[in-house]
């Protein structure tokens, strides 16, 4: 089973694998952000890989369109298959006036 680290919020578990990165931090207990539930439409529930990220699935074309920068990752749709570790990422609040 993999280890998956949250790097931002201390926490650490042996996971299966092919657990995606947001069912991973559901687990653990991190605070992640998941307003789509998981469809792929939100773009909420962002998580950067800073160790491994080659054991994560690869890209899939619905990430691309998000243009998240290098190394982001979309929790609901990266799948884990080694150990890895994570940070969450915060999106910032829109300012609407
Ligand atoms: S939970 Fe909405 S895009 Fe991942």
């Amino acid at each position: 089973m993999p280890k998956v680290v949250f790097l931002d919020q201390g926490l650490r578990g042996d996971l299966p694998e092919g657990i995606t990165a947001l069912e991973a931090a559901h687990r653990l207990g991190a605070r992640i952000s998941s307003i789509c539930g998981g469809a792929g439409t939100c773009s909420t529930c962002r998580v950067e890989c800073v160790v491994n990220p080659q054991n994560l699935s690869p890209m899939e074309p619905l990430e691309d369109a998000y243009d998240m920068g290098p190394g982001v990752r979309l929790g609901c749709q990266a799948r884990i298959h080694g150990d890895v570790g994570l940070r969450t990422v915060k999106i910032p609040r829109a300012v609407l006036s």
